[in-house]
This record gives C-alpha cells, structure tokens and sequence, in this order.
C-alpha cells in the first residue's frame, strides 16, 4: 500500500493586535499570517486489513485523544458521515505517522497546521471532494489558526484569524528564537492584564497601488512595528521569553508571534540572517560559558517566508 507523505507548514503572526473580547469568550484579532519553510511531516497510510485510526510517533505526554491530528480524521470522518460522503477508502483502517519538526507550544501553529495538512490529506486520500471552504469552517471547530492553514495563503486574519484576507508578501528571511518554555494560548487570553483594546491599524497604507502587494523590506517592516498584543503579558509571565527577545533584539528588532513561545526578527538577504545567527550563537557560547548553562534558549532556526503552502501545491488543491 503506498504511503502519502505531506508537509504541515509553520506560520509566523508577523503581527497581532487583540482588538476586543467577545461574548462567545474568544478575542477578535486583526493579524498577519505568513508562512516559513519549516514544517513538520505527516504520513498517511490506508490500511484495507485493519479498523480505526492509528497515530504512530504520537506526542510525548499527550493522549492520543487529544492529538489535534486525531481529532482532525475523527472529526471529518463524522462531517462525511453527516454529510452523506462515504468511500471504500473511508471503511478501511488509517495509519498516521507524525515526523516532529516544530516545537509545541511555539506561537508558530504547529498543532493546527498538523491538523489542517490531515483535513487537506484525508479529503485528498478518502476522496471526499469537500471544498476548500468547507474544510476551513470544519477546521475552525478544532482551532482559530486552522482555517489559514487550510486556504494555505498568507493573509491578513480578522474575527478569531478565520475571516482571512489573502496577501502577497515578499519572502524575506527569518531567525526563530525558541525559548526554553511553553506558553498556554488560554491563558494568555483569559488574562486580566492583556491588552485587548487596540484599534485595528489601516493595511491599505502600505499596500503599493492597492493590489495588496508591498514589495519593499521597509514596508514589511513597517508592517511588523504594528507590534504583537501578547508581547508585554508574556514577556512579565515568562522570564525566558523576555530574555530571548532581549538577546535577539540586538541584532534586528524581535517579537513575539502568535502568543508565544517563539520569537522572530526579518531579515532582507538570507546573508544577513546567516551572520546574526553566526553572532547570536556565539553570544549564546559566551553566555554558556559564564553561567556554566543556558537555561533559556531551547532552539534557533533560520527559516524563509513563504506565501503559499507546500500542502497546496503537493496535493493540488
Ligand atoms: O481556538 P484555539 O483553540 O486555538 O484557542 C485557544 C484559546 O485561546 C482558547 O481558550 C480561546 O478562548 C483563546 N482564543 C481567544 N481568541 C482567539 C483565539 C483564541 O480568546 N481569537
């Protein structure tokens, strides 16, 4: 039987403003997706011999139950069910087999991307034919970053990131900083100390001739100055964070994505990224070396935006 194997890409929040709380307890944001050239891979295995859905390589502490990719077959299994959509496929036993890439946890969307490429696969492999849309307000029920993964384009994400705008943004680079720490999203949306009152900023102003391209690195860097809503919260919460983002700001400004843990800084050539990394980590060295350990800094990462997905463009959506 052959084996299906598909990227679940990581998104960066470029950035993010919490415009207001609303009365179903989620927060309306006015944000910037865009894409990096990491990713984790999934592989999917139909299995004519066996029953159920089994997920190999699953995630250390976390019960199967609860893995977002579970929940995501389960999940279009009964919407099919629903919707009257069955297949031979379907009725056969289904093998997943995660390969980690991304760290939990990081602001970077690794779960819901994980999630979204099993929507994207499994309509793909059980031969479903739900669109694009229909995939995405599925994906919306198992997570607010899900939907941007499934239309798999940059954006600019309103409502909870599901009313999503497509925009062109130049692929520069990107160092990501993970510091040493997990960050839980509900908490730092259920604090009181959040600023959750930001009025949402104009993008048409730095779109060139109202095509919604920008091609310069001042205008994405403009555009990244907008600033990060969690950022002042989670750097008080978490030390480590705080630090990272110390550390990084010295060689290009640095900043939160999504609410944590990572933390990123654009760069216009990858020459450039390449040599803060080179400084970074000889700073990190020298920092080890005087304090014997680094406790904060878990993982750097050199990455390239990327608009569209590679799921997309694997499975032809
Ligand atoms: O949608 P998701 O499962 O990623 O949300 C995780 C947590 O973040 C939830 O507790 C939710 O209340 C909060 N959240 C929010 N507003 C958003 C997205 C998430 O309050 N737009």
């Amino acid at each position: 039987m052959s084996i299906l194997r598909v990227p679940a890409p990581a998104k960066i929040n470029l950035f993010l403003k919490v415009l207001n709380r609303r009365e179903d307890g989620y927060h309306n944001l006015q944000t910037l997706f865009h894409f990096l050239d990491l990713n984790d891979y999934l592989e999917f295995e139909l299995k004519p011999e066996a029953k159920g859905i089994e997920l190999i390589a699953g995630i250390d502490g976390l019960d199967m139950q609860d893995n977002l990719i579970f929940k995501a077959a389960e999940c279009l299994k009964n919407y099919a069910k629903q919707a009257g959509r069955s297949s031979a496929e379907m009725g056969q036993g289904l093998s997943i087999k995660l390969e980690k890439n991304l760290p939990m946890g990081g602001g970077r969307g690794g779960g819901s991307s994980d999630a979204a490429t099993t929507l994207l696969a499994l309509n793909h492999l059980w031969k479903l034919d739900f669109s694009i849309d229909q995939l995405a307000e599925l994906g919306l029920t198992l997570g607010s970053d899900v939907p941007v993964f499934i239309r798999g384009e940059s954006a600019l994400g309103e409502g909870r990131g599901e009313r999503l705008n497509k925009l062109q943004i130049p692929e520069f680079y990107y160092l990501i900083v993970k510091p040493d720490c997990h960050v839980s999203t509900a908490e730092v949306f259920g604090h009181r100390e959040l600023t959750r009152d930001s009025s949402p900023r104009t993008i048409r102003a730095f779109l060139k001739g109202g095509d919604r391209n920008f091609q310069s690195f001042q205008g994405l860097e403009a555009l990244i100055q907008f600033g990060n809503d969690c950022q002042t919260l989670v750097r008080k919460l978490h030390p480590e964070i705080d630090q990272s983002i110390t550390l990084l700001d010295e060689f290009a400004h640095a900043q939160l994505t999504g609410t944590g843990a990572c933390v990123f800084a654009a760069f216009e050539t990858q020459d450039s990224a390449e040599n803060a990394l080179k400084l970074l980590q000889e700073r990190l060295l020298q920092q080890t070396a005087q304090q014997k350990k680094n406790p904060v800094i878990e993982r750097i990462m050199l990455a390239k935006g990327k608009n569209i997905s590679p799921v997309h463009q694997l499975l032809s959506y």
